[in-house]
């Protein structure tokens, strides 16, 4: 059965995107200066892609924002920021974060299905990794396009159906894991080799998908998708290529995409090739088959 809305929200509320180290830290304005090294070192991508720096004074809207990881960014360098997100729990940890270190920014908790306001009233609309979660992306993008002015850009990402992520990791090495994931001795050895702090990660990630495999030992293709890209029990979360995202962006002109992320510490073939591949070979990779698909288009 398709996942629902409710769905959606509960499991982002109990799980807030990179909030691990907001509630493992009494002073919030370590635990966010923190959450924002890891972020920008771990996606340092985001900072050329994202273009914080090119909406001063022009009023930007962050459909899903989050803890406000990005939207912080906007809001330092001078844009007008709205955030929306579906969750209370991320809702809040922005306010404070904003609060915090004393930026301005309208944060509140609404679906992007049903944008509470009015039509061509923002400049820019920008979106990481959140549409592909939803039950009905095609409402979502057309909520955005009502709300953006004519002439205003749209900066979105989506996972990318085309990448390595997706046809080794997702469609080959995890399902092998998951296969043979009750195999503890043999899999903790083998992680050994790669070092403790992976051997720990990659057990965690093993007993989350024996417990996974109780629950639903035959996941649809649905089902396997939406589990492997955020976490195991995550409900719902889809993935396209460029012409998927064309499609989806139709109503949009001056559409382009690129692609560009990849895990180099938590894809399992990845821990192998990763050391005898040439630099050279990697970022050949990652820009032509790399795991985020930007999406930036024009009302
Ligand atoms: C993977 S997190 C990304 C958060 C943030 N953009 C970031 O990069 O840290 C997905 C977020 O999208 C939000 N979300 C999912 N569906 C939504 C919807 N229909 N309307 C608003 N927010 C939504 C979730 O609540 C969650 O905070």
């Amino acid at each position: 059965m398709m996942p629902k809305l409710n769905d959606v929200e509960s499991f982002w509320n109990s799980n807030p995107c990179m909030a691990r180290l907001y509630h493992g830290n009494k002073n919030k304005i370590t635990a966010f200066t923190k959450i924002e090294d890891e972020r920008y070192s771990r996606f340092s991508g985001i900072l050329k892609y994202a273009l914080f720096k090119s909406f001063k004074g022009k009023k930007v809207l962050e459909v899903g924002c989050g803890i406000g990881s990005d939207g912080i960014q906007f809001a330092r360098n001078g844009a007008c920021y709205t955030g929306v997100d579906l969750t209370n729990a991320a809702v809040s940890i922005a306010k404070e974060r904003f609060e915090l270190f004393g930026q301005k920014g309208e944060i509140i908790k609404v679906d992007t299905e049903s944008l509470p306001f009015p039509d061509n009233y923002f400049n820019h609309v920008y979106s990481f990794g959140v549409i592909h979660h939803s039950p009905n992306p095609e409402n979502i993008v057309n909520e955005i396009h009502r709300v953006l002015k004519p002439g205003g850009s749209i900066n979105i990402m989506l996972y990318n159906r085309t990448s390595f992520y997706y046809f080794i990791e997702v469609k080959l090495m995890r399902k092998l894991f998951f296969m043979f994931c009750e195999k503890k001795i043999f899999w903790n050895r083998l992680f050994r080799m790669f070092g403790e702090s992976t051997a720990k990660r990659f057990e965690s990630f093993r007993q989350k998908l024996e417990e996974m495999k109780a629950i639903n030992a035959r996941p649809t293709t649905k089902e396997w998708i939406s589990t492997h890209t955020d976490d195991v029990f995550c409900p719902l979360a889809g993935v396209y290529s460029k012409r998927d995202a064309q499609k989806l962006f139709i109503r949009f002109r001056e559409f382009k995409s690129s692609v560009w992320f990849i895990d180099r510490d938590n894809w399992f073939l990845w821990l192998v090739l990763g050391r005898f591949m040439p630099r050279s070979v990697q970022n050949w990779l990652e820009f032509n088959f790399g795991w985020f698909r930007m999406i930036q288009a024009e009302k």
